[in-house]
């Protein structure tokens, strides 16, 4: 079956699916995008991935091209052409095509949109939560605003390529202080030997993953006690547990950092219960 990608008002092949060399996302990185779940055909956290797309777009002075009510239609529809029953939908704007020139273009030039779904295989994703992953650690090098979600993700493709290349899958970036910030494209927490949930408050310094937030209302069921705060390499070592949060991820435990083993070097229970609870909290949209 062909994939098909929304460009620009258009659903054309996805293998000749293309942006103009001018579009200020790829001169500049001029844009912002979003990852969302795709669960049994249905959108997961639609709600929650469109209000902080509609933050990054406002923090960068982008206006979105078309209403949510319109955009939730191509995502469904981008879905449905694409037959992804478990996947993702990924949608991108870019402040549009316009002549090489860093300040914004005329306000006439039209934002650009693309929209593509890929589908996943579950069983996998749970195959490798259940092995637990190996996260290594990287001096924070990025912006201080990556709070928006904007495709300018070159340090995080850096960093977790070191982390393939050390046999890791995610890189935490870790600040002049010695604290974590977050993953690549994770968020970052831990388990304290008391059992509670520790994971960076949601600042400029870390994106506010909507499935933090989410994990947050399913520590709350799970009776579990969360504290948003910065945490140290160190007390990531000494955890009981640790795991990542992300749109594709859910919870990940994380049985490694640089090569030690965190708590009995195998997936929490922790971790293991937030990520069966997940989707009975998160929103499914019809
Ligand atoms: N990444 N931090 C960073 C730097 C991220 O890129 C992401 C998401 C997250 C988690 O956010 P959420 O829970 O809303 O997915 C945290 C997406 C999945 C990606 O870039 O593919």
């Amino acid at each position: 079956m062909s994939r098909i990608a929304y460009v620009n008002g258009q659903y054309v092949p996805h293998a000749q699916a293309g942006v103009h060399i001018e579009d200020r996302g790829y001169q500049f990185a001029d844009g912002v995008y979003e990852v969302c779940e795709v669960r049994g055909g249905h959108l997961v956290d639609e709600r929650r991935h469109m209000a902080r797309l509609v933050r990054s777009l406002g923090e960068i002075r982008i206006r979105l091209p078309m209403s949510l009510t319109a955009l939730g239609i191509v995502l469904r529809e981008t879905v449905r052409r694409n037959r992804v029953r478990d996947g993702l939908v990924y949608l991108q704007v870019t402040r549009g095509v316009a002549r090489r020139d860093h300040y914004f273009p005329d306000p006439s030039t039209s934002p650009a949109i693309v929209v593509t779904a890929r589908a996943s295989d579950p069983a996998k994703a749970d195959a490798l939560a259940g092995q637990g992953i190996a996260v290594i650690t990287v001096p924070e090098n990025r912006w201080e605003r990556v709070d928006i979600k904007t495709v300018g993700l070159l340090p995080n493709v850096l960093a977790k390529q070191a982390a393939k290349e050390a046999g890791a899958r995610e890189a935490w970036f870790v600040d002049r202080d010695g604290r974590i910030t977050e993953g690549g494209s994770t968020n970052a927490w831990i388990v304290t030997g008391e059992g509670r949930l520790i994971t960076r408050h949601a600042d400029n310094a870390i994106l506010r993953g909507v499935t933090r937030t989410v994990m947050m209302e399913v520590a709350e069921k799970l009776q579990l006690r969360v504290e948003e705060r910065a945490f140290t390499v160190a007390e990531a070592l000494a955890a009981k547990e640790a795991f990542v949060t992300s749109a594709t991820n859910f919870a990940t435990p994380v049985v490694r950092i640089d090569g030690q083993p965190i708590g009995d070097g195998k997936p929490g229970r922790v971790a293991r219960a937030l990520r069966e609870t997940f989707h009975q909290v998160a929103e499914i949209a019809p």
